[in-house]
């Protein structure tokens, strides 16, 4: 079996599939016992710049669950890390930063990233790659907005007030720090495509707080030139947020040859709103892993059935795996999507 002909790949480019191709967003962490071992005494982000470490957390869920990709272990805010800010992950929190940005001299300390900057990544992939044979490996990168969202508000934050406060009020500064964020991501995609991995995904996890025309007003851009700006490679480009419904034609449009999906909408639906000629990616509700084992097949089910009117179906949760979620769950969850005779 070649690489260029997986389950996976072919779905992203909208080929038929032997089976629905199947991962899941946050494979690799703390449901597993296996990674909670391995991360014994390892800060979170000291974690993701040991290569070896980074291999073996990588290749655990396709041990476990024969998923169809593995992705990265890594974060998004990895290359911020790398260029200097001052950033931590905490436990239990996520992402917390030292000295929020809230004007144009720390948008200015915000350098451009080298691959010298991130030579563990290299690495890791070419470690990884190694291993997985013919099995696809996912690069990634979040995206202006959401890494934007964490430098601004100094952590995680539920409505984004003081993201969106300087994206109304100081569109200058606002353009000149996602410009910059789309740099960063761009390079860090790039790196991680010519170290080996076979598609990319670009994390715009909170876009979905924004409506229609601001998000085309004052993010799209900056998404649509990281994702641009990597189109030359030849991976598939993936692109995915959260309650993005109402964004989904206007993220169609910002050039990913898949998009991603939450559970709120369902992916024939989704299909129709992104447009003709994407894939799609999701988007079973991560809490029905919660729920018994015949409730969640069901459903995944009609999720496989609902793919099928989109040009490819790659499967996914909606979100990425709960922590708490039972790791057996995820493996009948597979075996479930592969043995699957779509109507
Ligand atoms: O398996 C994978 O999906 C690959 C690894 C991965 C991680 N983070 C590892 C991680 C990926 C793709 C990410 C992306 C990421 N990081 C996103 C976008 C995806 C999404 O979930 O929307 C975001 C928003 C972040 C920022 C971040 N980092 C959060 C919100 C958290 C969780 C905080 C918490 O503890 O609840 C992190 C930490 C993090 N990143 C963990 C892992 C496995 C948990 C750290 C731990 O094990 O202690």
């Amino acid at each position: 079996m070649l690489l260029s002909d997986s389950a996976f790949l072919r779905a992203c480019r909208g080929e038929r599939v032997p089976h629905v191709p199947v991962w899941f967003m946050r494979q690799a962490g703390r449901s597993l016992p296996e990674y909670r071992a391995l991360r014994e005494g390892v800060p979170m982000l000291e974690s993701c710049t040991r290569a070896e470490l980074v291999v073996e957390i990588t290749m655990q869920p396709v041990r476990r669950y024969g998923v169809d990709a593995a992705i990265l272990f890594s974060d998004i805010v990895v290359p911020l890390k790398a260029i200097g800010v001052d950033l931590d992950i905490v436990p239990g929190t996520g992402p917390v930063v030292a000295a929020p940005i809230r004007d144009l001299a720390a948008v200015g300390q915000l350098r451009e990233l080298t691959p010298e900057d991130v030579p563990y990544v290299t690495e890791a992939i070419r470690g990884a790659v190694g291993e997985l044979g013919a099995t696809p490996l996912i690069g990634f990168a979040g995206a202006p907005f959401t890494l934007a969202s964490y430098l601004i508000e100094g952590g995680p934050s539920k409505d984004h007030r003081l993201t969106k406060a300087m994206m109304y009020g100081e569109p200058d500064l606002w353009h000149a720090l996602l410009g910059r964020l789309a740099k960063i991501a761009a390079v860090f995609l790039r790196v991680q495509a010519e170290a080996g991995a076979s598609a990319v995904q670009l994390f715009d996890s909170w876009a979905g707080t924004l409506g229609r025309s601001d998000y085309e007003k004052y993010v799209r851009p900056h998404s649509q030139a990281v994702l641009e700006a990597v189109a030359d490679l030849g991976v598939p480009r993936i692109h995915f947020g959260v309650g993005t419904g109402e964004l989904l034609a206007s993220m169609g449009a910002a050039g990913a040859e898949v998009v991603g999906v939450d559970w709120r909408v369902p992916l024939d639906e989704a299909s129709k709103r992104i447009g003709p000629g994407r894939a799609v990616q999701g988007n079973l509700d991560p809490t029905l892993a919660f729920a018994p084992t015949a409730v969640m097949t069901a459903r995944a089910g009609e999720v496989i059935d609902a793919g099928r009117h989109a040009p490819g179906h790659v499967f996914n949760l909606g979100h990425g795996v709960l922590p708490g979620t039972d790791p057996d769950q995820l493996a009948r969850l597979v075996d479930f999507v592969h043995g699957y005779q779509p109507r």
